[in-house]
């Protein structure tokens, strides 16, 4: 028997998603406690178009800091209609001469796109360690596979504006240097687990807030 082309299509999204065969959406009831699966679903009734935008994104992000990288996040804790639909939005601001550290996003892929400003150094390291690096410029975008390690620089000669598209509602931001050094774990087992010099490790420890 042949199955139809539409039949097949309207097979493979129920398979897919069996949350959107029984709702729209589940926007995020922020007073009700959270799950392991994230928010639940706020009364159909009490859902406004509010809950569907987000205003947030058009303040830039504080680059005083010691990279001159801001970060606005608009993930389910601040923009309740992602909930559950696996997809979010992030701005990221660099100074001149700013970096968004080596980092990771809880497993969710990342599309990062230049909106202002010229020649950002891009890359990631896969997971044979190969590294993929390219100069951006204004209108350009980037693939960050999901789970792998990916930076960016800001070599131009002005302030650079890039949004970011992440596969998750809730996708987390893991900075490998905070990891290590914004923390108690112990300078010797930091050493031991990676090889680093003991100084440097006390060093870095100093600048990011860490101790031990
Ligand atoms: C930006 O961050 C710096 C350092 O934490 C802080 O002193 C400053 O008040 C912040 N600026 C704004 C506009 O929030």
């Amino acid at each position: 028997m042949m199955i139809s082309p539409i039949c097949f299509f309207i097979f493979s999204l129920v398979l897919s998603s069996s949350y959107a065969a029984v709702q729209d959406f589940c926007v995020a009831d922020y007073t009700a406690l959270q799950g392991p699966a994230g928010y639940s679903c706020k009364d159909p009734a009490k859902v406004t178009v509010d809950d569907f935008v987000y205003s947030g994104l058009r303040v830039p992000g504080n680059t005083s800091n010691i990279h001159k990288f801001g970060f606005v996040p608009a993930v389910v804790a601040q923009f309740p209609g992602l909930n559950g639909l696996g997809v979010s939005v992030a701005r990221t601001d660099l100074g001149v001469g700013g970096v968004i550290p080596f980092h990771t996003h809880r497993g969710a892929t990342e599309v990062l796109i230049v909106a202002e400003g010229s020649s950002v150094l891009a890359g990631f390291i896969d997971s044979n360690n190969k590294v993929y690096l390219k100069t951006l410029n204004k209108g350009d975008s980037m693939i960050f596979p999901r789970g792998l390690f990916h930076f960016a620089v800001n070599q131009g000669d002005t302030p650079v504006l890039m949004y970011a598209s992440l596969s998750s509602e809730n996708p987390g931001l893991d900075v490998l240097e905070t990891s290590l050094f914004k923390n108690d774990l112990s300078t010797d087992l930091i050493s031991k687990t990676t090889l680093l010099d003991k100084s440097q490790i006390r060093k870095l420890k100093r600048l990011l807030g860490g101790t031990n």
